[in-house]
Parts: C-alpha cells; sequence; structure tokens
C-alpha cells in the first residue's frame, strides 16, 4: 500500500511534464519576429551576455550591452542562471548561440529544444517537488484537528489541480519564462513557514527575491509573522536575538548574491536601477488592475506626472495591506499568514506601481495553496487568471495549448465538484446552489468572450477593444475574489459537517 501511495505524486509529475512538453511545441514569445523578439530572446540574450562579459558589466550600458536591447533587469540571481545555462550550452553544445552581437535572434528546432528543457528542469527540479511536498506532509487549516490521513485520497487531486494550472504552464512552458524557479522558491519558504522553520524560510525567500524581485508583494507577511513571532517570545531578549538572526541570514543573502557589486556604489546603484524601473509607466499593456480599470474612464496619464503617479500607487498599495498586516501581527498563526500572502500579493498586484498582465502569477501561488480550503473560489480564480492571459497568449501562438488547457481544466474541476470527491465540496453537491450558478456563468463568460474577440473583428474607433473587454472582465473578478478571501482571512467559516461514517468507509475501502 504504502508503495502505491508513493507512486501517485510520481504518475502526477510525468502527466505535468508531458502536458508541459507538450505545450512547449508551440511558438514562444518573439518567435520568428525579427528585430527585437520576445521573451525568450531576452533570456537567450542574458545568456550571451553573462558568458561574454565581466560581471561587473552585466547591467552596465557599453558598447558591448546595448540595454535598450533587452538589457538585463532582474536582480542577479536570475543572471547566474543564465550564466550557469550559457555555459552549458557553449561548452557542450553550440558555441554560436552565445556569440557576442552575431548570436543575437538564434532560433531553430535544436536551441528551442535547449531552451524549453531547460525551463522543464528547473520546473522538475524546484516547482514540482515543492507543490506535492505541500499538499501530501503540510496540514490543511481547518482540518488540523482530524488525522490527515482520512483525505489521502484528494491530496491527489489538489496537487494534479496546482501542477495542470494553466497560466503558469503557458507562461513558463508556451510564452517562455523561468516563474517555476522563484515561485518555487517561494513556496519551499512558505514550507518552513508552516514547519516552524524561520530561518531556512528566511534563505529560500531571499533567494528568490534575488531570482525575481517581484517576490516582493509577499514580504509583507513573513516580515509580520516572523516579528510577531518573535516579539512575544520568553525571554524577550530571546526573541530579539532570533529577529537579529533573522536580519543577518537576509543580509548575508543578499551580500553572497549581490557581492560582484558591493564594492562600487555607482555600479551597486546601476543594477537597483535597472531592477527597478521607475521610470516606465505605472502599468504596461491592458492588466487587469486597478490603474488600468481607472485608465478607461479617466485619462489620469495625462494628467498627472509620474512620480506623482508612483507615489500614489505606493501609498495605496501598502494601505491595502494594513488590515492583513495588523490581523498577522495580532494573530501570528500560519492560517493568518496564508490568508495574508493571498491578499497582500493581490493588493499589490491590483494597485502597485509597472504591473503585468503575467504578474498575476504572483498572487496565484498563495491562492492555489489554499485549494483544500476554498475550491471553488481558488478554482474560479484559476479559470479566470488563465482567461487574462489571452490575448498575450494569442499574439504568441498559443492559443491551441490555451484552450485545450483551459477546456480539460474547466471540466477536470466540473467533475470533482459533480461528483463530490473533494470532503470539504458538501455544499456544492447542489447543483441549485447559488455560487454554482454564478461561477459557472461567470466561466460560461470567458469562453463566449474568447469566441467573440477570435470571431469578430474589433471595430476601426476601438481597435483593442476585446484587450480591453477582457482586462475589465477579470478585474472586476479579482475585485470579488480579494473580498472574498480577505473576509475569509477574518472570519472563520462555521465549523465543518463531520464526516459521515459511510463516507469514511468508502475513503477507506479505496485507500
Ligand atoms: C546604450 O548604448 C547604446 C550604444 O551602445 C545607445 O544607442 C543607447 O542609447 C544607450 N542607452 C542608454 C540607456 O544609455
Ligand atoms: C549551431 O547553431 C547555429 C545557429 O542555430 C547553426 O547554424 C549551426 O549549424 C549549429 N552548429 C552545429 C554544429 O550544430
Amino acid at each position: 500500500m504504502f508503495g502505491i501511495c508513493n507512486s501517485i505524486p510520481i504518475s502526477l509529475i510525468s502527466i505535468a511534464i508531458l502536458i508541459r512538453w507538450l505545450t512547449g511545441q508551440f511558438p514562444y514569445s518573439g518567435n520568428n519576429k525579427p528585430p527585437l523578439y520576445g521573451d525568450y530572446e531576452a533570456q537567450r540574450h542574458w545568456m550571451e551576455i553573462t558568458t561574454n562579459l565581466p560581471v561587473e558589466n552585466w547591467y552596465k550600458n557599453t558598447t558591448d550591452n546595448d540595454l535598450q536591447y533587452w538589457g538585463l533587469d532582474y536582480p542577479p540571481l536570475t543572471a547566474y542562471h543564465m550564466f550557469a545555462l550559457g555555459y552549458v550550452s557553449k561548452k557542450f553544445i553550440n558555441a554560436s548561440w552565445t556569440e557576442l552581437h552575431t548570436s543575437r535572434g538564434t532560433e531553430g528546432y535544436e536551441h528551442k529544444l535547449f531552451m524549453r528543457a531547460s525551463v522543464l528542469v528547473a520546473d522538475l527540479l524546484i516547482f514540482m517537488p515543492a507543490v506535492v511536498y505541500y499538499f501530501y506532509k503540510t496540514k490543511p487549516m481547518h482540518y488540523a484537528s482530524q488525522p490527515i490521513n482520512v483525505h489521502k485520497q484528494n491530496l491527489a487531486i489538489y496537487t494534479a489541480l496546482v501542477l495542470l494550472y494553466p497560466a503558469q504552464i503557458l507562461i513558463d512552458h508556451g510564452h517562455f519564462q523561468y516563474n517555476c524557479v522563484f515561485l518555487g522558491l517561494v513556496l519551499i519558504a512558505i514550507i518552513m513557514m508552516i514547519e516552524g522553520n524561520q530561518k531556512l524560510a528566511a534563505t529560500f525567500f531571499t533567494q528568490a527575491l534575488c531570482y525575481k524581485q517581484m517576490s516582493l508583494y509577499y514580504s509583507l507577511p513573513f516580515f509580520w509573522l516572523i516579528a510577531s513571532r518573535n516579539l512575544r517570545m520568553k525571554p524577550f531578549w530571546k526573541g530579539i536575538l532570533n529577529i537579529l538572526l533573522v536580519g543577518v541570514i537576509v543580509l548575508f543573502n543578499i551580500g553572497l548574491v549581490f557581492s560582484p557589486y558591493l564594492g562600487d556604489p555607482g555600479t551597486m546603484l546601476q543594477v537597483l536601477h535597472r531592477i527597478f524601473p521607475f521610470q516606465r509607466g505605472v502599468f504596461e499593456d491592458k492588466v487587469a488592475n486597478f490603474w488600468y480599470f481607472l485608465s478607461v474612464f479617466y485619462k489620469f496619464r495625462t494628467v498627472y506626472p509620474q512620480e506623482y503617479l508612483l507615489k500614489a500607487s505606493t501609498i495605496l498599495t501598502l494601505l491595502s495591506t494594513v488590515p492583513a498586516s495588523i490581523h498577522l501581527l495580532l494573530r501570528p498563526e500560519i492560517r493568518t499568514f496564508r490568508y495574508s500572502l493571498v491578499n497582500i500579493s493581490m493588493m499589490f498586484f491590483l494597485l502597485s506601481f509597472q504591473v503585468h498582465e503575467k504578474t498575476i502569477l504572483v498572487p496565484a501561488l498563495p491562492i492555489l495553496l489554499l485549494y483544500r480550503e476554498h475550491p471553488m473560489a481558488v478554482n474560479w480564480f484559476a479559470i479566470i487568471s488563465t482567461f487574462s492571459l489571452q490575448p498575450l497568449l494569442a499574439k504568441d501562438g498559443q492559443l491551441v495549448p490555451y484552450f485545450v488547457l483551459m477546456i480539460v481544466y474547466t471540466l477536470f474541476s466540473l467533475e470533482i465538484f459533480r461528483s463530490n470527491i473533494a470532503l470539504n465540496f458538501t455544499k456544492l453537491h447542489s447543483w441549485h446552489n447559488f455560487s454554482v450558478i454564478i461561477y459557472l456563468t461567470s466561466i460560461l463568460g470567458c469562453f463566449i468572450l474568447n469566441i467573440i474577440s477570435l470571431t469578430v473583428t474589433a471595430p476601426s474607433r476601438y481597435p483593442d477593444l476585446h484587450q480591453a473587454l477582457n482586462a475589465l472582465y477579470s478585474f472586476g473578478h479579482f475585485v470579488v475574489l480579494v473580498l472574498y478571501f480577505y473576509y475569509r482571512q477574518f472570519f472563520r467559516p462555521t465549523q465543518q459537517k463531520p464526516i459521515s461514517a459511510d463516507r469514511v468507509l468508502l475513503i477507506k475501502k479505496t485507500k
């Protein structure tokens, strides 16, 4: 029996790999689109820069490093990762892929194979095992008093629902990015917090931060929980010592990653300037957040200068996180921590400066981790967030995997809801339930909008009408969902009904 339990995660991972690889058969961002190409070329260009130039010059505009052409704008851990990949391809595969200047726009079957495989390896080493560990080894929140093995049959379902989350597959393995690396590191940090190991949590979280600066969206919950827990410790000095120790660990990790730049303040400033490009706009393209929503009705960007908008968005973002932060300070529990991660990162997505549509993957991680506790709300978010990426994916030539994954994921979820396998779905077996009707209507709306965008040409007065409708539809849903999770953070659901005896019997039989 033990063997069978262990083989389920392995088969899940195999299916997850297969789906990722199939997605990778389709074009990537900027595929065959000179002269600028897209994210795929950006990553390849960083392999070229890092393997040819001295580390001090990676972030500097020089004759060999024109920052206007995909200049590095992620922290150094990303650059080291690209260096390692560039090194491997240069030494063992094909040196012309990373040749300075002449390798620009390298494409072709073998190169695509190498690039796609590199994302898959990162996913397989970091993100996927972390997801399996999270569902199989950590306790769900509402059932903390019950033995965890009662739910073993559901663990595979939740793991599958996270590993098959279409948006992340489509962005990493379709569009082309390495989000699985920093999301995996953050997930490991969350698991460490759940297991009470603040020092390892701080290490993994800081490394995630040094990979992609978007990890900052999660930093407040980590900070408040660590601070609040230690400040309550007795004796008092021991807690203070712990906080200092965590601070030293964070600084040590940052120092380690940024060490080539620490010697010269000018270089360090240039690196930070590249990582936090405040000169860029308050949002890019049509993103489903508050600033885009506002711009549809009021052209504020032509009225207010950039610095003013930067200040306004920062103040608004921080204000929006105050309730969740105070709650976490007063109740430093893992439960509060997990909801704060959702609510604070979602507020960053909705309100902060310089947000892209792809950034929805950041709040998506802590939301997906609530699958056991809020299956329908999380599933709803998973589908809407994937829908919000449709215009981007259409541009990439990723519509086939987009539709296949959306349909498969929706049908898979509906089947689970219908058959009521998950124990905490007790309310959902009634199809007359009001929330089920809203949920189904909303998903139907996604498919209708998708079909309209593909069949009806936008009026010439509003050429971006379809993208705008998509962003507004998604924004409305994100607001409703974050309000729901905010509500859930403060109000616990009433005690779940005890599992009936015949259900327990059923579970025992299937095991
Ligand atoms: C960087 O250098 C290139 C020439 O090498 C120049 O065309 C470009 O304007 C410079 N960019 C910045 C941001 O200074
Ligand atoms: C190396 O890659 C380049 C560009 O993709 C290609 O033209 C060349 O044939 C490759 N060389 C070998 C030995 O495979």
